[in-house]
């Protein structure tokens, strides 16, 4: 089989050296600058330069070919105009349809083109089968440009349009993409959605174009559209990096167009992604802003104390972290479980001053321990069935907690009724007068 790749850059040179390793085929691929012909010259038969708006270098360079895959876009650092885009899609899909009955072998053409040419849906979902609706002059130039190809189409020719989501890849890591915006504030919430594509999955989906047949739109997106403050975050944590910050009252003009783009077609068609989701590790930071974040929330709160959970309710262990202020009264309780042994509860202070008291079952103090984040005592465990109650020792205390899951409400604490329930005018009394042991063990030089 005879295959003219006509640009041929990132994606184009990755296509190539897949295809390189089929005997069977032979390829012919192009570039606008005769410079780049001995890096393309060992990945296929021939090599042409030329501007595909240039309808006489693009009948050469297709002449024989059975395919013909266009992933051309306007290169170099400079900010690309819509003019720009026009001179490199529009053009060269004119001069392919003034060529193209000249081209009685060319049988199938895929085209590399982009989801952005789809309009605002509000965050919902879009496929092939929604209206294109460009927001911009750059995505009214791609729409064109699809619309001037799909002329090419014919009885015996194929046109496919695969419109992808932003490529990453080797070389294009989303950590190095992304790192100039670390620590940055930007306008409006991040609540928009992007799509994401790998290189090897574009290229994956071009051979399989060629080799099914495929034609009409496809969407090439990978599996999980990610709102844009949810990438930038997941990206720059798991690269060490401050996070963005967003300013919603900065942002100026009309939001920018929020959808999920479907790529149901994609699977349809029977393509197994090999890059369903993007390659960003899950991590959750546990530094000075979160602690400094949720003591704000605790100091506001009725209760002056304010959790901050890791995990999911259903998830088989709890860890989470409990921010105190003085003054928060927890009613004293102990754990009970059905599996035995699973009533356990981990604390572990890493801001702070926390007042931890057991208490037998007649509510009478048995020990009293002070844990503290700089102190000798730093966290304790306790057993299933220990009654305990807790109180902050200092401002903005952070303790981490670790405890059997899945949380039910219900069942989670067993409460000691003759205690007083919580916002009640004794309980704050109660309240003091534990942090007093505390303090007279302080005064005194003595702990529990
Ligand atoms: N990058 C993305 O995130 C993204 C997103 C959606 C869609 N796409 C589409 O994916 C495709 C591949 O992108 P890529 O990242 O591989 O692009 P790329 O690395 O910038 O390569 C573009 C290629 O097109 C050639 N070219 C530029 N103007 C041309 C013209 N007028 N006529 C013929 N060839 C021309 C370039 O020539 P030289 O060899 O002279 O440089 C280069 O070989 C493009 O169609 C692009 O629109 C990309």
């Amino acid at each position: 089989m005879r295959i003219t790749i006509v640009g041929c850059g990132y994606v184009g040179m990755a296509l190539a050296r897949h295809w390189r390793q089929d005997p069977a085929l032979r390829l012919t691929v192009t570039t606008t600058r005769k410079e780049r012909r001995p890096q393309l010259a060992p990945l296929a038969e021939r090599v042409e330069v030329l501007k595909a708006g240039d309808p006489s270098g693009l009948r050469r360079a297709l002449e024989g070919a059975e395919a013909a895959v266009f992933c051309l876009a306007p290169t170099g650092d400079r900010l690309v105009s819509a003019d720009d885009y026009g001179a490199t899609y529009r053009d060269s899909f004119a001069a392919l349809a003034q060529v193209i009955d000249e081209l009685p072998e060319l049988r199938q053409i895929v085209y590399t083109a982009s989801c952005s040419v789809y309009g605002d849906a509000g965050g919902a979902w879009v496929d092939e089968t929604t209206p294109a609706s460009p927001l911009d002059d750059h995505g009214r130039v791609l729409l064109e440009s699809e619309e001037l190809l799909a002329r090419c189409r014919a009885p015996g020719r194929r046109v496919c349009v695969l419109r992808l989501g932003a490529i990453h890849g080797p070389g294009r890591e989303l950590g190095d993409r992304f790192r100039r915006l670390a620590g940055s504030t930007r306008p409006g919430d991040g609540r928009q959605h992007s799509s994401w594509i790998h290189r090897d999955d574009v290229v994956g989906a071009i051979a399989a174009a060629i080799s099914g047949g495929w034609g009409g739109v496809v969407n090439l997106v990978d599996d999980e559209p990610l709102p844009v403050a949810a990438l930038l975050d997941r990206v720059l944590t798991a690269s060490g990096l401050e996070p963005v910050r967003w300013d919603p009252a900065a942002a100026t003009g009309a939001p920018p167009a929020d959808r999920r783009v479907s790529n149901r077609r994609l699977h349809q068609l029977g393509y197994r992604l090999r890059h369903p989701q993007l390659p960003i590790p899950h991590l959750k930071r546990i530094d000075q802003t979160l602690f400094d974040a949720v003591a704000a929330q605790a100091r506001e709160a009725a209760r002056r104390r304010r959790n901050h959970n890791l995990h999911q309710e259903c998830d088989l262990v709890q860890r989470f972290l409990n921010v105190l202020q003085p003054g928060t009264y927890v009613r004293p309780h102990r754990h009970l479980r059905e599996q035995a042994g699973s009533g356990f509860e981990c604390f572990l202070v890493l801001q702070g001053a926390i007042g931890l008291l057991l208490l037998d079952e007649a509510g009478e103090v048995i020990s009293r321990q002070r844990l503290e984040a700089s102190g000798p005592l730093r966290g304790i465990e306790l057993a299933e069935g220990q009654f305990h109650t807790l109180v902050a020792l200092s401002p903005d205390a952070v303790m981490f907690e670790l405890k059997q899951g899945p949380y039910q409400p219900s069942a989670d604490k067993d409460f000691m009724t003759c205690f007083p329930a919580e916002g009640t005018p004794a309980a704050e009394k109660q309240e003091q007068r534990w942090r007093e042991l505390f303090e007279e063990d302080a005064a005194s030089g003595s702990a529990g």
